[in-house]
């Protein structure tokens, strides 16, 4: 894929300024739900939890530290959902016993962040909450319960703003919804 990103782009999902705003609000409303913790550990799950993330951690008034886990499913392509979800790399930190707290950047069919749910429950946390930044709950598969959501967004596939396209396009700094007429294999 070597075009650039506009002949892939339907339309603008989600402008810059309607991003930061919105998170904003989910850092105040994460700061005053842990105001008083000491032991904050914010999960980011690797890629496309990563430029959330840095926006997000710099609207959260707790101090906190970060770590990262890197996760892949077995099925290839888009839109698929294979159901098998591997470890790629671990976190260098430990778990047990902090307030953890799990960033990523969209929920499809829930089974990426139900296996991490478990995988992270596991190492027995003082707590374990989930923040995304976009929900796809039409596509739910699997029952996941979500603490702070950004935007709930339709059935559309989306890139930017740590989504890939093809690898590339993470850096984009709105959501825009991909023109999959424009795709090769599509
Ligand atoms: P789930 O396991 O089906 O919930 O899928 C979650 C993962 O699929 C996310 O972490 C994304 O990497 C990827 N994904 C799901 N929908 C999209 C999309 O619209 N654009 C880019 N990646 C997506
Ligand atoms: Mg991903």
């Amino acid at each position: 894929m070597t075009l650039p990103y506009e002949e892939y782009l339907a339309e603008i999902l989600i402008d810059e300024e309607t991003l930061q705003k919105r998170i904003r609000e989910l850092g105040q409303q994460i700061s005053k739900d842990y105001e008083g913790v000491d032991d904050l550990l914010l999960v980011c799950i690797l890629r496309g939890g990563v430029v959330f993330l840095t926006d997000l951690m710099r609207q959260i008034t707790v101090p906190h530290e970060i770590d990262f886990l890197a996760v892949s499913s077995y099925g290839k392509g888009v839109r698929e959902a294979s159901g098998r979800v591997r470890i790629d790399h671990d976190l260098m930190s430990e778990a047990t016993g902090k307030h953890v707290l799990i960033i990523e950047d969209i929920i499809d069919s829930g089974y990426t962040l139900r296996f991490v749910m478990d995988v992270m429950m596991a190492r027995r946390p003082a707590s374990l909450k989930l923040c995304t930044l976009l929900d796809k709950p039409s596509r739910r598969t699997i029952h996941i319960p979500i603490d702070y959501v950004g935007f709930t967004i339709e059935d559309k596939f989306v890139f930017g703003y740590g989504l890939d396209l093809d690898d590339k396009y993470r850096n984009l700094p709105f959501v825009g919804v991909v023109r999959l007429d424009a795709l090769p294999q599509h």
